[in-house]
């Protein structure tokens, strides 16, 4: 059984990965509108990602015997300036997003729940792959400059950065 303080920790993790998922929604329907194809469908897929980080924490609070509570979330902003910037923005959330979940893993060892402590590993080991997903695309983006043959090249094959290749596996861009 998740303690009340707990269970109000973890409903207010559900509310940043919803609102995660409606920033990346609105990049990628930003980038869609520029034209930027692939870019859009990687911030689709962000978005789709981040859903699913939601989902899984209602599911855990409610088999803790909780009640996952579905939030009001805040409209994200429409424009990103450009999509340098975008790609910023998007590291700067990530961070954000680590530092929350290093507040609720703190949290559980307050309330000593092992269990909990135990889930959100999966959260901590993802946060540590999207924040270097992040800074690789802003890599590639700072070697791009202002290049246009280098965004064309960057938007074709922006979709096949996964964390795999963050890490150094995949595709070179
Ligand atoms: Fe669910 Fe990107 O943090």
């Amino acid at each position: 059984m998740l303690s009340k303080k707990l269970e109000k920790a973890l409903n207010n993790q559900i509310k940043i990965e919803a609102e995660s998922s409606q920033i990346y929604l609105s990049m990628a329907s930003w980038a869609e509108v520029k034209g930027l194809e692939g870019i859009a469908g990687f911030m689709y897929a962000q978005s789709d990602e981040e859903r699913e980080h939601m989902l899984k924490l209602v599911k855990y609070v409610n088999e803790r015997g909780g009640h996952a509570l579905v939030p009001a979330l805040k409209a994200p902003k429409s424009d990103f300036g450009t999509f340098q910037s975008m790609f910023q923005e998007l590291l700067e959330h990530e961070i954000f997003v680590s530092q929350s979940i290093n507040e609720l893993v703190h949290v559980t060892l307050q309330e000593k729940d092992y269990a909990t402590h135990n889930f959100l590993q999966w959260y901590v080991a993802e946060q540590i792959e999207e924040e270097a997903l992040a800074r690789t695309i802003l890599d590639k983006i700072n070697l791009i400059g202002n290049d246009k043959g280098g965004l064309y090249l960057f938007d074709r094959d922006v979709q096949q950065i996964t964390v795999d290749s963050a890490a150094g596996a995949g595709p070179a861009i």
